[in-house]
């Protein structure tokens, strides 16, 4: 009887074939690294072997004019070349494969970009100072980053679809390295800073925030919300590939976490069967250490 159930069958061959397939398609994890000094190194997020994209937060003063600031909170001082030291880390990371992208703007920050010579001025100092240009003062020294993340969430959103055209016509440069242009709005669309920037169908990959904004995110066992905007985005703004943006504990946001199970049994199936679905982005790499977060969820993502 035994043998009779291990005898070949074509119906079983196609069930395991299916099950490769599903595996194959796994998403990754994106996290933001760099808003507290107590969340470990570049290299030590990179070598959990968690994450695909590390997003160095954040260049929180560009435009109008001002002279950029690079702000890392407690991991090292870039204004006196302290934070040169992280080439090496970056260099870490991407011989692991992760790519390690510049983000600027957040929450806090004081940043705008005033006129079309304002956004080439500013695309051209991401390129000389993060990216395959030179400089004789680069924040994190010589490491050349794999792209800029657009995490705009104040300000007038004018000029931010230029400067993604203008960054992106350096990927012709620098020996045909890509820049990688990531942006991460709120859930609510069209976002409100980042809605034309994304109309230019230039981004690589897109997180979106289903936090801090009860209308669209998760809440007690619902996720109809989410997956309705998570919709509207993916049908909405022409990119790479779309990631569900999620707090990694409940004191990472204000609302919006989402419990490893609940997210991996009510919010993922939800949205994997979309083909722009990417996996998901976790805010932020301080609370993912103190809550195991990625960890439990990554084989599900
Ligand atoms: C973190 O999660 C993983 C996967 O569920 C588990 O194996 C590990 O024991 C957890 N670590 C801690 C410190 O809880």
């Amino acid at each position: 009887m035994a043998a009779n159930k291990l005898k070949f069958s074509p119906l079983l061959a196609l069930f395991l074939l299916a099950g490769i397939a599903v595996t194959s398609r796994a998403g990754d994890i994106a996290v933001y690294w760099g808003q507290n000094g107590d969340e470990g190194s570049l290299a030590d997020a990179c070598n959990s072997g968690l994450y695909a994209y590390v997003m160095v937060a954040f260049l929180s003063t560009f435009g109008n004019g001002q002279t950029p600031v690079l702000n890392l909170a407690g991991h090292c001082e870039p204004s006196s070349g302290g934070c040169t030291g992280q080439s090496s880390d970056i260099q870490t990371c991407q011989s692991l494969g992760v790519k390690v992208i510049l983000s600027i703007g957040g929450g806090a920050g004081s940043y705008g970009l005033s006129s079309t010579q304002d956004a080439q001025d500013v695309a051209d100092y991401l390129w000389n100072n993060f990216l395959g240009g030179s400089s004789g003062s680069r924040p994190l020294g010589d490491a050349v980053l794999d792209g800029v993340d657009f995490d705009i969430e104040t300000g007038n959103p004018a000029h931010y679809d230029e400067l993604a055209t203008f960054l992106s016509r350096y990927s012709a440069q620098g020996g045909g390295k890509k820049v990688i242009l990531t942006a991460a709005p709120q859930c609510p669309y069209p976002d409100a800073s980042l809605g034309p920037a994304l109309q230019t169908g230039l981004f690589d990959s897109v997180w979106v925030q289903f936090y801090n904004n009860p209308p669209c995110q998760y809440a007690n066992g619902d996720a109809s919300n989410l997956v309705s905007a998570w919709n509207t985005w993916t049908g909405g703004v022409s990119a790479g590939s779309f990631y569900v943006g999620v707090p990694a504990a409940e004191a990472a946001a204000g609302s919006g976490y989402v419990a490893p199970g609940d997210l991996t049994s009510a919010v993922l199936p939800a949205v994997q069967g979309n083909a722009k679905y990417g996996g998901i982005m976790v805010w932020n790499r301080f609370y993912d250490v103190q809550n195991n977060f990625s960890n439990q969820v990554k084989s599900s993502v």
